[in-house]
């Protein structure tokens, strides 16, 4: 059974603290982490979306104990390239593409052939960024397209490469770190910054592992096959699921909002740093480090006077996930805001360029999308009267959450469909929204 949201309402005002799920990129990378480690991993506050879930039942398949306690998932980790599986293994890792990506850097040195797939979304996404480096470390990857399903046959013989990585991106970066890791010899990689929780991992757990960063880049070199131990660890909150109520709160008149204990990594802050830009006014306090991780407190309250902004590049990365509310943001703001360089949004669950410009349109405000650009004409006034239908956006759970978010601050009646995408990332949304107010009712489908 399907299930659409009707909203026709405007969220009332409101003043609350609340917590967010648990972030989804730690989550993963600890499930992965505490597979190849020596001993058993308790891991606390485990996201349980659908992509985590995907990554744990990727793991156990590979022969890794995987038991979920009270409060805590405990993981039997026997030491890298210690996996046990039949050949031609399907891995299915439905909607992840950290999953996907990752796993592929731990299998570089398994001799057995292992398929991944994925469900339509993923099938859909590039592959050739992570089969390109893990092919040079000696791995063979065979895919129609280069895209999904693919199979791997990693090898014993592997070797340790160099490698440019110029997307900005940590899916790409991190499946070469765990390639390296799983490989003797010291691999190279420098990189365009894009987030920083692999090194963390990798420092905090004593990985040999060396940083050097400029402005640009960061240049890192992996020693391999230096086996660690197992570890604990708490996941903090997830500031891309804390962007949906930062956003709803500054969209929202007279309302204030309190978002405890969430990761405020600086490659991940982009969305903080671009919308305190445009004058709002977004604090972290009760700053701590947790593990080489920087964990806050954010403070929002309602905007007045938001303006445009030329978005430099740099913030790209640091804010990838998050563009959809950025755009909408820009949409209520006074003047034209520019974002350049941002061709890899149209590679995320869905074509997130032309999905928001596509959604900007609908609700009246002009967008000139170009293949790697996008300007957003915004407009302080805007009001909606009329019926908005939010569908065919490949089930992109930030799609879905973005939109609820425009309905309940921005008016008319929305229909949204693919209620159950929020599962991939952030389930329990739609409780924390009516939590806080917000009037949702559902329309189910067949
Ligand atoms: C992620 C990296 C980003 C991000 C994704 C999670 C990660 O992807 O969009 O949601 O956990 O490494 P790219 O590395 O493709 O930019």
């Amino acid at each position: 059974m399907k299930k659409s949201v009707l909203i026709s309402n405007k969220i009332n005002k409101f003043d609350k603290k609340i917590e967010v799920s648990s972030d989804k990129s730690i989550s993963i990378r600890c499930v992965l982490m505490a597979s190849q480690a020596i001993g058993d991993s308790k891991i606390y506050n485990l996201l349980e979306s659908e992509d985590v879930i995907s990554t744990i039942s990727a793991i156990k398949s590979l022969g890794v104990k995987i038991v979920k306690q009270k409060k805590y998932y405990q993981i039997y980790g026997k030491g890298l390239n210690n996996f046990s599986a039949k050949n031609n293994l399907v891995i299915n890792a439905n909607n992840s593409g950290t999953l996907s990506r990752l796993i592929l850097g731990i299998l570089i040195r398994f001799e057995k052939n292992i398929i991944i797939t994925g469900d339509q979304s993923l099938k859909k996404r590039d592959f050739q960024r992570v089969i390109k480096p893990l092919s040079y470390f000696g791995a063979k990857i065979i895919s129609k397209n280069k895209k999904l399903p693919l199979k791997i046959k990693g090898t014993r013989f592997v070797k340790p490469i160099e490698f440019f990585e110029e997307k900005g991106s940590a899916q790409i970066k991190s499946s070469i770190m765990l390639a390296a890791l799983n490989t003797p010899g010291v691999t190279k990689i420098k990189c365009i910054k894009s987030r920083d929780h692999t090194e963390k991992l990798f420092k905090y757990l004593k990985i040999p592992i060396d940083i050097k960063s400029n402005k640009k880049f960061d240049k890192i070199k992996v020693k391999g096959l230096s086996q660690y131990n197992s570890f604990n660890y708490k996941v903090p909150g997830d500031i891309s699921s804390s962007a949906f109520f930062i956003v709803l709160t500054l969209l929202s008149k007279n309302s204030k909002i309190i978002i405890k204990n969430v990761n405020v990594n600086k490659t991940r802050t982009g969305i903080i740093q671009i919308l305190n830009r445009m004058n709002a006014r977004i604090k972290i306090k009760n700053k701590k480090i947790y593990k080489g991780e920087e964990i806050g407190d954010i403070f929002i309250k309602s905007a007045k006077n938001l303006k445009s902004i030329k978005c430099q590049k740099h913030f790209n990365s640091k804010a990838i996930d998050e563009f959809l509310l950025i755009f909408l943001v820009c949409a209520k703001s006074k003047g034209v805001s520019h974002f350049n360089d941002i061709s890899e949004l149209r590679h995320k669950e869905s074509d997130r360029l032309k999905i928001a410009a596509n959604l900007l349109k609908k609700i009246g405000i002009k967008v000139y999308e170009k293949k790697n650009s996008l300007k957003i004409y915004g407009n302080p006034n805007l009001k909606i009267t009329k019926n908005i239908k939010i569908s065919n956006f490949m089930k992109d759970h930030r799609v879905f959450m973005m939109s609820c978010i425009a309905a309940l601050t921005l008016g008319g009646k929305w229909k949204i469909d693919d209620y159950e995408s929020i599962k991939t990332s952030f389930p329990n949304f739609l409780i924390i929204l009516k939590k806080l107010g917000a009037k949702i009712n559902y329309e189910k489908k067949n």
